[in-house]
């Protein structure tokens, strides 16, 4: 079934007629966090000193893949590899539009074995229209596709070449928007996309100018609040529908909900640890349209 059927549960025939969200069913790739560690530090919510509960990680991790299978959609995992414990952030690992796939070219040394790895999984499911990226871009993790529109951080991670080579690529219109607190170096921990046409962000995460320009495309956008970001809410995942989220968001939490979405507190607090949650442990496989 292609993944852009919406799923329709039996009790949502009268939800959609009330006028309530329709959740569309995606492919997601993850990766079990087998080896998952903080022994290096590449951005400030890693302190290899503070000690992880590697058990307690694959256990959080278990539930969300749970939930996202309850849900409807289908989750494929990639295996981990020994000596890489970030793998576990699958979003990292490609950007996938229309069945094409951007590899990820990571800039800390320390990760520069996902890529390969990942673009190698592509290769071997079947994936065809691949490409090996001339400059670094890291994924899902400053990729992030609202309806036709790839929305591009830059800042801390991805260089902006690559958005001009990711539009070339996917020949889908990419807006750049530049990073600017370390706490929130991926695009994805000061932004998710909710629906092709709504967002929510952190504004204080975004120069004046990608401030201005959020402003511009999303006027209505929901804006998370300080304590909303300190707990990582912006790390999120919707399927149109539901909304999966760090659970102590409380503040997106409620205006999701009266936004008509139906949001899921999740709890990965040991993943928090290497500054990841949800949507950092999340890849989505888009099929050819
Ligand atoms: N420790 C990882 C890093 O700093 C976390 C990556 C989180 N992934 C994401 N999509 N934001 O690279």
């Amino acid at each position: 079934m292609p993944y852009t059927e919406p799923i329709l549960p039996p009790h949502s025939v009268h939800e959609t007629a009330a006028g309530a969200r329709t959740a569309t069913r995606r492919g997601l790739l993850m990766c079990r966090p087998s080896h998952f560690d903080v022994h290096y530090s590449i951005n400030p919510w890693m302190h290899p000193d503070k000690p992880v509960d590697t058990e307690l990680a694959l256990a959080q991790w278990e539930n969300l893949r749970a939930l996202y299978e309850e849900l409807g959609h289908t989750v494929e995992v990639i295996e981990p590899l020994a000596g890489l414990p970030d793998m576990v952030f699958a979003a990292n690992g490609a950007t996938v539009v229309d069945g094409k796939v951007l590899g990820a070219r990571f800039r800390h040394a320390e990760r520069t074995a996902e890529g390969p790895a990942y673009l190698d999984w592509f290769r071997g499911r079947g994936f065809t229209e691949l490409l090996w990226p001339e400059y670094i871009n890291e994924g899902e993790g400053d990729y992030l596709l609202a309806g036709r529109r790839l929305l591009a951080g830059t800042g801390f991670r991805t260089d902006p070449r690559s958005h001009a080579e990711a539009q070339e690529f996917f020949g889908v219109p990419v807006t750049g928007l530049t990073l600017v607190d370390p706490e929130f170096y991926h695009l994805d921990t000061a932004l998710a996309v909710l629906s092709d046409t709504e967002v929510m962000y952190y504004p204080a995460a975004f120069t004046p100018g990608s401030r201005a320009v959020l402003r511009e495309l999303y006027p209505d956008a929901i804006l998370a609040t300080d304590a909303d970001a300190a707990v990582f809410g912006l790390n999120a995942f919707s399927d149109g529908r539901n909304v999966l989220l760090p659970q102590a968001a409380t503040h997106l939490i409620d205006e999701l909900r009266d936004r008509g979405f139906a949001p899921r507190g999740v709890d990965l607090s040991e993943l928090l640890k290497a500054g990841g949650s949800v949507k950092c442990c999340t890849l989505e496989l888009r099929d050819a349209a």
